[in-house]
């Protein structure tokens, strides 16, 4: 028997090895492609006896989102994913030589294509802590758009903020005016991460909001918290239980974990202890219930929320980046 690791999950394995040196909490990644990608590029190992299999290799996806739905908000209408599995050293390298052969198959990534992110995108999850991809990234023409945190229960202490006295946090109920105040606030929040460049607010986003509102208000779990003010609403936070997160087990590995979803506060209530005083009310939730961990997304333009999250302890997992098609450009020699 050999003694040289060249089954096809050695390049997996050896990509899980280099990440989880980096950040031990990135789960194990899978062989590839699997049933729903397409291998887009191999770069050849080493030759000879030391050969260890591929040097990296490209998947791609193709995932059209259902404008009936608020997946068409969360993302562009047609996504273009690439998971790179790299074990080699010179990974940049590598990097390019994947982006290059997966631009090359792309259909309008030839700069004829509009330069719009929220019809059509090139996508790619990288973990957050490895210094060198960034550069290589920017210079095919992605930009950052979204990071991946977690925090752990015992990081779910209270930050040392409080809310106005007359401020009180409760769930939200079936009430109509509830249902309604509370989508209006998380319509607030696409609005801003739109103008972030991390959501898309659509013609259909306000009603669809509404439909989900509606339905965790009536889903017999805790889904959403409100503040109120003198009888006036004025913020939001939503929780997504861990039967519901399935969709996060490839970047966090199988759970349980909660998933904060949006917290949003009215402008003139920001920075006077409302979002922590939800925050500080979901946490205990979640503790509660036994759930160890805790995940979220937030804009990486978003001027606030890096700051905010990361004060509370969560650290970045994964950064999302993106490029439109016209903008996903051949690296300069
Ligand atoms: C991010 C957000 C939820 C935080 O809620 P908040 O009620 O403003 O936060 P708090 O008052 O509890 O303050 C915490 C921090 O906000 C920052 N802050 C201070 N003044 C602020 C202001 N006017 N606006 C926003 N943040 C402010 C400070 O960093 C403060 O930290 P400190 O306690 O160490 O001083 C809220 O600002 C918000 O709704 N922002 C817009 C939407 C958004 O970014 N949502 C998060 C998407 S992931």
């Amino acid at each position: 028997m050999s003694s040289v690791d060249d089954t096809p999950d050695a390049l997996a394995r050896n990509h899980t090895q280099w990440a989880q040196a980096l950040d031990q909490r990135l789960p194990p990644e899978v062989g590839g492609p699997t049933a729903d990608e397409t291998l887009v590029h191999t770069v050849p190992g080493a030759r000879g006896p030391a050969a260890r299999g591929p040097a990296a290799q490209g998947y791609a996806t193709t995932h059209a989102a259902d404008p009936a739905t608020l997946e068409a908000t969360w993302g562009p209408l047609r996504q273009h994913r690439l998971r790179p599995l790299i074990a080699a050293d010179n990974r940049p390298q590598v990097m390019a030589e994947l982006l290059t052969a997966w631009r090359a198959v792309l259909p309008q990534a030839r700069g004829e294509a509009p330069d719009d992110v929220a019809t059509e995108a090139a996508m790619l999850a990288w973990p957050t802590r490895d210094p060198e991809m960034p550069p290589v990234l920017d210079a095919f023409g992605f930009e950052k758009t979204t990071t991946l945190a977690v925090l752990d229960r015992q990081g779910m202490g209270p930050r040392p903020r409080s809310a106005p006295p007359s401020v009180r946090i409760r769930p939200l109920s079936p009430h109509d005016a509830d249902v309604a105040a509370a989508a209006q606030l998380w319509l607030g929040e696409v609005r801003f991460d739109t103008e972030h460049g991390a959501l898309n607010e659509r013609p259909e986003t306000a009603h669809l909001l509404w439909e989900e509102m509606r339905r965790r208000a009536t889903a017999g779990t805790d889904q959403a918290w409100l503040a109120d003010d003198d009888g006036r609403t004025v913020a939001l936070a939503t929780v997504d239980w861990p039967d519901s997160n399935a969709w996060l087990a490839p970047r966090l590995g199988p759970g349980p974990f909660a998933y904060i979803g949006c917290v949003y506060v009215q402008p003139e209530y920001r920075g006077t202890g409302v979002g922590s005083a939800l925050v500080r009310e979901v946490h205990a939730r979640i503790a509660e219930a036994g759930v160890p961990r805790v995940a979220l997304h937030f804009a990486d333009h978003n001027p606030i929320s890096p700051t905010f999250w990361t004060s509370w302890g969560y650290e970045p997992l994964w950064t999302m980046w993106r490029a439109s098609l016209a903008r996903f450009r051949p690296a300069a020699a």
